[in-house]
């Protein structure tokens, strides 16, 4: 299979690293050799139809961009146009997250289902934005589309929800999706400090940016939860359709006043009958959705059967990369018929 990368930082990077750590049990597994055909950063590409050598790449990014690989490196050309021109079968698209402006990663994700190539995608604007009308694409082109990452990191979430949703009707989808929003909650409610303090503290440990507006705003919530209900739902929308309040207001008297009830406050996304929304909820303090730290909750409330609750970590750069190859597989086999017992 050869593999056109885009985005080449903590994602692109493990993700190759884990192809090349993979490679004998992916052919004794799978019977799949992975080709890295391309790989593309901000400065330039490295592109080489009878594949790139995985350790001559990491070391060309060392010493600043992928260009900068003998022979192979490529500086100025525009991405769409290497993205078109690629032989490569599928094409993993790990470039940075803005919602305000998803047009770049979407033109490379255009150019790539135009042009017959799968895609994994773990940038979450783009299908935040246009969801409905990438589907739409990939499948007049008769191309898969897996996104698996761009949810729950490393813990399969979209997967297990899918299965779930396969044998039973879910009538609503409450969730914590944002490991840096749960994380200061926790503080605000186990230590009692203040939302500015433990926004601080977020950010000293590095889980908060130091614009942390996508987090605390409940924007990347939002585009999670707008992922959930398009790929697991069957609920054509984009992120215009959630209203989104984030955790900015959530005063110190308000985590005490829940906390004397026997409750805590939480960034709960919810998919119900009155619609999508992102917003700061108190919930039981006994209830299985009450996650501490950086941890992830998906609660499938089904019409008969209860709610059903999958807990795991969120992101993480190689937790993303076992997502993309994950996803990876599920194509490569897609592609050869296999059933899902063939595959394990
Ligand atoms: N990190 C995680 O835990 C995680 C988890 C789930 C999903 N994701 C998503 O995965 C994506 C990548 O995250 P990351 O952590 O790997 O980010 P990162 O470390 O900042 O790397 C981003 C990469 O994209 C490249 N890039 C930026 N603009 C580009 C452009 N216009 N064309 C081509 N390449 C461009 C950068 O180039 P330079 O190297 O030249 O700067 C860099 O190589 C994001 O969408 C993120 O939301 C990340």
């Amino acid at each position: 299979m050869k593999i056109l990368v885009a985005g080449f930082g903590v994602v692109g990077r493990s993700t190759v690293r884990l192809l090349e750590e993979q490679r004998p049990m992916l052919y004794r597994k799978h019977g799949l050799s992975p080709v890295i055909v391309g790989a593309i950063d901000s400065k330039g590409a490295a592109i080489s139809p009878a594949g790139l050598d995985v350790p001559t790449l990491l070391a060309a990014k060392e010493k600043g961009s992928v260009a900068e690989y003998p022979a192979h490196g490529v500086k100025g050309e525009k991405d769409v146009d290497l993205i078109a021109a690629s032989e490569a079968d599928l094409f993993i698209e790990a470039t940075p997250t803005t919602v305000k402006t998803p047009g770049p990663s979407m033109e490379r994700l255009k150019a790539a289902f135009r042009t017959g190539k799968h895609v994994v995608c773990v940038n979450k604007a783009p299908l935040a934005v246009a969801f409905p009308a990438l589907q739409e694409l990939s499948r007049h082109n008769d191309c898969r589309f897996r996104y698996s990452g761009t949810v729950g990191g490393g813990t399969p979430v979209l997967s297990l929800a899918e299965e779930v949703v396969s044998g039973a009707e879910v009538v609503a989808v409450r969730a914590i999706l944002n490991g840096t929003t749960n994380f200061i909650l926790t503080k605000m409610d186990k230590e009692a400090w203040t939302f500015d303090q433990a926004l601080a503290e977020a950010q000293k440990l590095g889980y908060a940016e130091a614009d942390p507006s996508a987090d605390v705003d409940g924007i990347d919530t939002a585009t999670k939860i707008v992922i959930l209900a398009n790929g697991v739902l069957g609920r054509p929308c984009v992120i215009g359709d959630v209203k989104i309040e984030g955790i900015r207001g959530v005063k110190k008297e308000r985590v005490d006043a829940a906390k004397k009830n026997n409750q805590t406050v939480k960034l709960i996304a919810r998919i119900g009958a009155a619609g999508l929304s992102v917003k700061p909820e108190e919930v039981a303090a006994d209830s299985p959705l009450n996650v501490g730290g950086s941890l992830n909750c998906l609660a499938l409330e089904l019409k008969t059967g209860g709610e059903i609750f999958l807990v795991g970590r969120g992101a993480g750069g190689p937790e993303t990369a076992t997502a993309i190859m994950r996803d990876l597989l599920d194509i490569w086999h897609a592609g050869h018929g296999d059933t899902e017992t063939q595959r394990h």
